[in-house]
């Protein structure tokens, strides 16, 4: 069946070439930034679906005003920008592209708590300064995260994934705070599920993988990083709007908590005179946990295969609202 399909972004070809193949007529924004919501509305009124990541804002302004599409398929596994239960209600099916970004985004919390403890990111700008002066030492001190607790706030396959680098890496201790238990990963990583304020109090390291909700938003404010560690690490790769960013720039002034690595923050993107930008042991990215060759280029083949898939055969693998179908 042919449709016409609105490609809010230039996705990594993989998955175009196999829409293209199912002979499905593709419009694809080919500029560098982001449609407006007005534009997103205009451009999806002809179109029967569209293919759309976590930077278009599908709303309930957007779903009223677009309650004709028959899906909306999103390159990302996170869905906040999407209206998820008014999608529900106007009928429409959500698709997303979880499981294939794991690695990449377990493989950069990792990473960033390694250039947080050893200042990774400063060290580099005082050299672009002209800074580098001679071997000091007593300078540049980081810390070391051999046989440290981590605690994960958010047990999914993305917080087991980093969970298992620490351990393997570092034999770390895991700690986690999650909705449910998770009794295979606490096998699997010798974890201990705790409560929040545990979680806080007791973890050396405390990374964030949970999704953003109304339950989520905020929980990473001054009273919290008030109740970990001096010498606590905050990492965060989940969705900027978990911590509160003026809370977190105070805690870090303090010396409540001694560094933090973020890949996400509110808003993105962060504005280039950010004090967060200028501290030691801060190290912040913007937004680039799965973007590997292999992660996107994975990410672009199942957000199709979703689309292909539900015009083929009314089914769509990986599915935010299966209620939908099922009616
Ligand atoms: C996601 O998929 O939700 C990430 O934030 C971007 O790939």
């Amino acid at each position: 069946m042919k449709k016409k399909i609105l490609v809010t972004r230039q996705y990594p070809p993989a998955g175009i070439r196999l829409l293209e193949k199912e002979n499905h007529v593709l419009t694809i924004w080919d500029k560098s930034r982001s449609m407006t919501q007005d534009e997103l509305i205009r451009a999806s009124l002809d179109h029967d679906a569209i293919l759309c990541t976590l930077t278009d804002r599908i709303d309930a302004r957007f779903l009223d005003q677009c309650r004709h599409l028959e899906m909306i398929s999103q390159f990302a596994v996170g869905f906040d920008n999407i209206d998820v239960k008014h999608a529900t209600q106007l009928g429409i099916p959500v698709g997303h592209t979880p499981g294939v970004l794991t690695r990449a985004t377990a493989d950069l919390a990792f990473g960033l708590m390694i250039a947080v403890a050893r200042k990774m990111i400063f060290n580099h700008k005082t050299i672009l300064r002209g800074e580098w002066g001679s071997f000091n030492p007593t300078g540049h001190l980081g810390v070391e995260l051999k046989g440290k607790r981590l605690g994960v706030f958010g047990l999914g396959r993305i917080g087991i994934e980093t969970a298992l680098l620490c351990k393997k890496a570092y034999d770390m201790d895991v700690i986690y705070c999650n909705r449910t238990g998770n009794p295979d990963a606490e096998a699997l990583l010798d974890a201990k599920p705790v409560d929040f304020d545990t979680l806080l109090a007791k973890s050396d390291i405390v990374s964030v993988h949970c999704v953003l909700s109304p339950q989520t938003e905020g929980v990473f404010d001054l009273k919290a990083f008030k109740k970990m560690k001096p010498t606590a690490i905050f990492i965060n790769t989940a969705r900027g709007g978990i911590h509160r960013e003026t809370d977190l720039i105070q805690a870090l002034e303090q010396g409540l908590i001694w560094g933090a690595g973020l890949d996400v923050t509110d808003p993105e993107p962060m504005s280039a005179d950010n004090p967060l930008l200028d501290m030691e042991t801060v190290c912040v990215l913007p937004h680039v946990g799965s973007a590997t060759v292999e992660a996107r280029s994975a990410m672009s083949v199942l957000a199709a295969t979703n689309l292909i898939e539900f015009y083929k055969n009314g089914t769509i693998p990986h599915i935010v609202n299966p209620e939908v179908i099922k009616k």
